[in-house]
C-alpha cells in the first residue's frame, strides 16, 4: 500500500520519502514503480518526461529520519497497534510541529493511534483503497482528538490529488468495510442454507445485480484468511453485534488453507485446467438471492447513516469509488422504494427470529415519514 500512495503523491507534484525498515521492499516498490511508469507512457497517460520526474521525486529509505521537513506523513506498515503507537511516537521528535501525521490503517481505532502521541490532535486516519493510485476513494477519519483544522487540512490535501475524500467517523470499519460485511456475510448464509451454491450465487449478484464481482469470486481475491479476519475483527469491535458475525464455511475454508487465488483453491479451484461451475441460471432464485444481500446492504447503508458514521451523499460514494458497487445503496433504495426495502427486512427479521435481520430505525422512521434518502 505504501507504495502506491507514494505514487500517488508524486504524481501530484510532491518530493516523497518513501520508508521502509525492509530494503528488498523499497527495491521491490522502485521496480513496481518504473514498470508502472513505462505502462503509463505506452498508454499516453503521462510522458516520458513526466514520468522520470515522478521517479525522481520519491527518495527510498531506510532511514526514518530523512521524515524530517516533511508536511505530512502518511504510514502504511504492519496492521499492529503496538507496533504503530510506537512509530508514532517516534515520528514526533523527528518531525516538526506543524507535520500532519496520518495512519492508512483499515481496522485500528484512530483514536487508539493518537493517544501515543503528544500532539494527538495532529494525527488522523487516510484510508486508501488498494491499489491506491487506481481507486479514487479516500476515508478521512478524524479521531475524537483530531483538531477540525488538522481534518480540515487532511481533506483539501488529498481532494488535490484528484481523489474522491469521505469523512468518516472513528468507528470500526469505518464507511466501506461496515456496510460491505453483509456482500460476503449473507451470501455465505444462503449457501450454508442449501439455497444455491457459490456460482449460482455470484452469478446472481453479477448478472443481476451488476457488481463487477460475485463475494465468493471476490472472497477468493481477498484471501478468505484476510477477509475471515477483518470480519471477526469487526464482530469483536462492535459488541458481537449478530448483524457482522462471521461464518463458519469461510473460518473452514480459511483454516484448511483454501485462501482463494492465491493459494490456488479457495471457493473455486484455481489449478490449471480446473473447471468453473455452471451456475443455476433460474431467474425467480437469482433474484431471491440479490434482494435478499442488496436489502441487507442497504440496511447496513442506512444504519451508518443513523449513527453519523457518514452523510448519505458519502456513504454512497464510497461503496460506488471504493469498491465499484455499481450503484449507491441509498440511491438504490430510493429507486426500490424505502417500503419495499423495509418490508423485506421485516419479513427476513420475523422468518429468523435473529437480530441479524433488524431494521434500521432510519429506515422505519423514513417509511412511516413517506421520505426518501437526500443525496443532493
Ligand atoms: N492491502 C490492502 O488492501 C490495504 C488497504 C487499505 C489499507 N491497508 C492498510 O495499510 C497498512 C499496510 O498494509 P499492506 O497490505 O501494505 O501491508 P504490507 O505487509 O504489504 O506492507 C507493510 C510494509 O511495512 C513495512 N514495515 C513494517 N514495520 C515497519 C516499521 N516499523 N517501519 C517501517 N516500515 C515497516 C514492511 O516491511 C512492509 O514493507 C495496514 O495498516 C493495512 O491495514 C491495506
Amino acid at each position: 500500500m505504501g507504495s502506491g500512495i507514494a505514487q500517488v503523491a508524486a504524481q501530484a507534484g510532491h518530493t516523497v520519502v518513501l520508508a521502509d525498515t525492509n530494503i528488498e521492499q523499497l527495491d521491490k516498490a522502485k521496480q513496481k514503480l518504473a514498470k508502472i511508469m513505462i505502462r503509463l507512457v505506452e498508454k499516453e497517460r503521462v510522458s516520458a518526461e513526466e514520468a522520470s520526474a515522478i521517479q525522481e521525486r520519491i527518495e527510498y529509505t531506510t532511514d526514518q529520519n530523512d521524515f524530517a521537513g516533511a508536511g505530512i506523513l502518511i504510514e502504511a506498515i504492519v496492521e499492529n497497534l503496538e507496533v504503530k503507537q510506537k512509530v508514532f511516537s517516534h515520528f514526533e521528535t523527528i518531525v516538526d510541529e506543524k507535520c500532519i501525521l496520518a495512519s492508512n490503517t483499515s481496522s485500528l481505532s484512530i483514536a487508539s493511534i493518537a493517544a501515543a502521541c503528544k500532539n494527538s490532535g495532529r494525527v488522523i486516519g487516510i484510508h486508501f483503497f488498494n491499489p491506491a493510485p487506481l481507486m479514487p476513494l479516500v476515508e478521512i477519519i478524524p479521531a475524537v482528538q483530531t483538531s477540525a483544522e488538522i481534518a480540515i487540512a487532511a481533506k483539501e490535501l488529498v481532494d488535490s490529488w484528484k481523489k474522491v475524500t469521505v469523512l468518516a467517523k472513528d468507528t470500526p470499519g469505518f464507511i466501506v468495510n461496515r456496510v460491505a460485511r453483509p456482500f460476503y456475510g449473507e451470501a455465505l448464509k444462503i449457501y450454508e442454507e442449501g439455497v444455491a451454491d457459490f456460482a449460482t450465487i455470484d452469478w446472481a449478484m453479477t448478472e443481476l445485480g451488476g457488481f463487477r464481482m460475485g463475494p465468493f469470486t471476490l472472497m477468493d481475491y481477498i484471501g478468505n484468511d484476510v477477509n475471515y479476519t477483518v470480519t471477526e475483527t469487526v464482530f469483536k469491535a462492535f459488541y458481537y453485534d449478530p448483524r457482522y458475525r462471521p461464518s463458519f464455511t469461510q473460518k473452514r475454508h480459511s483454516e484448511a488453507g483454501w485462501y482463494g487465488r492465491k493459494s490456488g483453491r479457495g471457493y473455486y479451484d484455481y489449478s490449471e485446467g480446473a473447471e468453473k461451475p455452471a451456475p443455476n441460471t433460474d431467474a425467480s432464485l437469482g433474484n431471491e438471492i440479490l434482494n435478499r444481500i442488496l436489502v441487507l446492504l442497504i440496511n447496513e447503508a442506512a444504519d451508518a447513516v443513523f449513527l453519523n458514521i457518514a452523510s448519505a451523499k458519502d456513504v454512497d460514494l464510497a461503496m460506488t469509488k471504493g469498491v465499484n458497487y455499481p450503484k449507491g445503496l441509498l440511491a438504490w433504495a430510493n429507486e426500490i422504494g424505502l417500503a419495499r426495502v423495509l418490508d423485506q427486512l421485516d419479513h427476513l427479521h420475523q422468518e429468523y427470529g435473529d437480530d441479524k435481520y433488524r431494521p434500521s430505525v432510519l429506515l422505519r422512521r423514513m417509511v412511516r415519514n413517506g421520505e426518501k434518502f437526500d443525496l443532493g
